[in-house]
């Protein structure tokens, strides 16, 4: 297969592309290539989308994937390349549905935001589901052949973002470890690698329509059991009441003094989908211990130092001691 990656720099696309590669494939990569390097053995197109020289990609290809977030990044590549790919699949989000409240939803039962065209526009969380829910309209409106697939939360090597990396780097250090909400709360991950193995799928056989992709629902007490066994931990965990971190300032998912993966109740549905057509449609997972070993042993390269986010460890250590004085040591241990 001759595939075009737009992207292939960096976490997701740099997998898919890496992916592709081992299995034999042609393996083109249009990117700017200032977020990293392209995979060993795939060809780097130098390009900037926001100013696009189209003509340093040459030929057809039998797929594209398209990991953008701006309209008018998809539109031009749809105009450039239309009618040179025969497929295009392009990566959107979970972030496309305007209700993330109602657990077990899927594409069939979900609400979209409406498209958002307007780019010149703060980045929030609406702007960037409005502006998938556009990109994705272009590529099923204008594209020979496509799929559209909206990923939960992406977890892994490699993942810029530091939200579920927290969680193998606080908990291979040990001791006691202050962990967000009810252990029984359910929640979804899906390792980057085994989604770019299914996008590669999906391109080789030119799978069309429009699928989420997240892992099986599981509860945040099992994964972080699970990233415990990963990274070999005997941490303590104490399960600090969502009323007791808001009252403490601790913000929810990500960013400086959260605690990531930590999700309002409003947003009980946002990982929770119903992924059992994805699962048909071939998506295999690997355990989350594996995801956790893999992600620690990066965050311990170079490439990876600091890649986290959320609580700092004094911040951490600040809560665990009012934590303990509130519940006057009644709190047990939760492995
Ligand atoms: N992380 C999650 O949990 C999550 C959840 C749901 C959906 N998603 C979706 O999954 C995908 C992740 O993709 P990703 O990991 O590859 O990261 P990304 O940040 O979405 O895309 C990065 C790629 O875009 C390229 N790029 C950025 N600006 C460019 C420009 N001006 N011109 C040309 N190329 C440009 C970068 O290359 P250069 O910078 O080298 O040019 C890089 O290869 C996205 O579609 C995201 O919306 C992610």
């Amino acid at each position: 297969m001759r595939l075009l990656v737009l992207g292939g720099t960096v976490f997701l696309s740099h997998e898919v592309a890496a992916e592709a590669v081992r299995r034999g494939h042609d393996v083109t990569c249009a990117a700017r290539g200032t977020s990293g390097e392209v995979p060993e053995g795939a060809r780097l197109a130098r390009l900037d989308r926001t100013d696009p020289d189209w003509s340093v990609l040459e030929g057809d290809f039998d797929a594209v994937v398209d990991v953008a977030r701006t309209p008018s990044w998809v539109s031009a590549a749809l105009d450039a390349l239309g009618e040179r790919a025969a497929y295009w699949l392009l990566v959107s989000s979970i972030s496309v549905y305007a209700d993330h409240a109602t657990p077990h939803g899927s594409p069939e039962t979900l609400p979209l935001l409406e498209p958002l065209w307007q780019e010149d526009v703060e980045t929030t969380p609406e702007t960037y589901g409005g502006h998938k829910v556009a990109c994705e309209q272009l590529v099923r409106e204008r594209a020979a052949s496509s799929l559209v697939v909206r990923p939960g939360l992406l977890v892994g090597p490699g993942d810029p973002s530091g939200r579920f990396s927290y969680w193998p780097d606080r908990l291979a250090e040990g001791g006691d470890v202050l962990a967000p909400g009810a252990p029984e709360r359910d929640v979804q991950v899906l390792d980057v690698r085994d989604l770019a193995a299914w996008l590669v799928d999906c391109a080789e056989q030119q799978r069309t329509g429009v699928l989420d992709a997240t892992g099986w629902i599981t509860t945040m007490g099992e994964l972080l059991e699970a990233v415990a066994e990963g990274v070999g931990s005997d941490a303590r965990l104490f399960w600090a009441h969502p009323g007791f971190l808001r009252r403490h300032q601790v913000e929810p998912w990500a960013g400086p003094r959260s605690l990531p993966l930590w999700l309002p109740e409003e947003m009980g549905g946002m990982l929770t989908h119903d992924v059992c057509a994805t699962f048909e449609a071939g998506l295999r997972t690997r355990p989350v211990a594996e995801t956790a070993a893999d992600t620690l042993a990066w965050l311990r390269t170079p490439a990876g130092r600091g890649q986290v986010t959320g609580l700092a460890r004094a911040e951490e250590q600040d809560l665990l001691d009012d934590w303990h004085l509130t519940t006057l040591g009644a709190s047990a241990p939760h492995a």
